[in-house]
């Protein structure tokens, strides 16, 4: 199996990769739609699914002209089926079952949540599992204990909001357009960080997350209170790294797993970087770069060429997208 080729839509990225063997990253072409959907305060599932159908034969020819591969040399094709938005996953699943029929190579698809893994996968051969990975994006939440690659223990998840969502939600309240996290990161390195009291929320209990209180509790407190940007900014980043880096460490000391996986948008947040560095004693922490952590088709390539070569899988032409699917 030489030459996979990865499709992602699960959500505003359009997205196609060529993957040569295991981990050889040929092209990994990624087109954003957020400013498209900035003006709505998030991710509009029509205007998503519309922009996927115009730009993905351009980006899917990006990614193969980039890697210097014929259509013909692709031997698998992987595409995300699920979870995300169920018109936008049918774009991307529907491109690569043609593609697959057309040139007569398997096709598998993958779980938008394993190809999150598998961004460390592709970043750090040498720091295999076990493996605790935590991954924060704008649309999960979740701790995940990786037994090997290919078996998965979910540990907890979000009860509401995702991480990135929050970030979305919060940089809202103060007038940043969406996707506010790289801009509520920024300001907050002016702010005061125990300005506005918030609570840790679930920080001690299971390991599950919950942050839409948090947003509630910032909204109250701003009805009340004058409060500059920078101090809302370093207040809620605070809180949520403070539940996000406890959670995860007690669960390595729990499992007793010694490596842990950052992976997801949220990754790039600079605090929650430098926590882990500062309290992951005896640890090793490990951030895939930027291009990997947030959606990409390269981790999506990576992840079907492993479930081809290394679990036999290959899926009918009939598969459908599954919006809720789960690790
Ligand atoms: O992984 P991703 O690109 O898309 C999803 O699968 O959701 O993550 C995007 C999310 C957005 O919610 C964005 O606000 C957040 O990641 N994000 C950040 C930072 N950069 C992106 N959140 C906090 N700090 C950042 N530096
Ligand atoms: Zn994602």
């Amino acid at each position: 199996m030489e030459f996979t080729l990865g499709i992602e839509t699960s959500c505003d990225e359009t997205a196609a990769a060529v993957l040569q063997g295991e981990r050889e990253v040929l092209s990994n072409v990624v087109y954003s739609q957020a400013d498209l959907h900035s003006r709505y305060g998030g991710v509009v599932p029509e205007i998503a699914s519309r922009n996927h159908l115009r730009k993905l034969p351009f980006i899917l020819k990006e990614a193969l002209t980039g890697a210097g591969v014929e259509p013909s040399k692709i031997d698998l094709i992987g595409a995300t089926f699920g979870p995300g938005l169920v018109g936008a996953l049918l774009v991307g699943l529907s491109a690569a079952k043609g593609l697959a029929y057309a040139l007569k190579r398997p096709f598998v698809g993958v779980n938008h949540l394993e190809a999150h893994l598998f961004a460390h996968y592709l970043e750090y051969p040498q720091a295999g599992p076990p493996l605790l990975a935590l991954l924060v994006s704008g649309g999960h939440t979740n701790l995940v204990h990786i037994k090997a690659w290919g078996d998965y223990r979910t540990l907890g998840g979000t009860r509401d909001d995702a991480a990135g969502e929050a970030f979305d939600k919060v940089g809202k309240l103060i007038g940043i357009d969406y996707p506010a996290g790289a801009k509520l990161d920024r300001l907050a390195k002016a702010g005061d960080p125990e300005a506005i009291p918030l609570p840790r929320p679930m920080l001690d209990s299971g390991y599950d997350f919950s942050f839409a209180g948090l947003k509630t509790a910032m909204a109250y407190y701003l009805k009340g209170h004058k409060a500059k940007p920078e101090d809302v900014a370093a207040s809620f980043q605070r809180a949520v790294v403070d539940v996000l880096v406890g959670k995860t460490l007690r669960a390595a000391t729990d499992l007793q797993v010694k490596r842990i996986a950052v992976v997801g948008g949220v990754a790039a947040n600079s605090e929650l970087r430098a926590r882990f560095q500062a309290e992951a004693a005896g640890l090793e922490v490990y951030f895939p770069p930027l291009i990997l952590c947030t959606d990409n088709a390269a981790m999506v390539a990576a992840a079907a060429r492993f479930r081809h070569e290394e679990l036999g899988q290959a899926d009918p032409l009939t598969l459908s997208p599954e919006p809720g699917l789960r690790l």
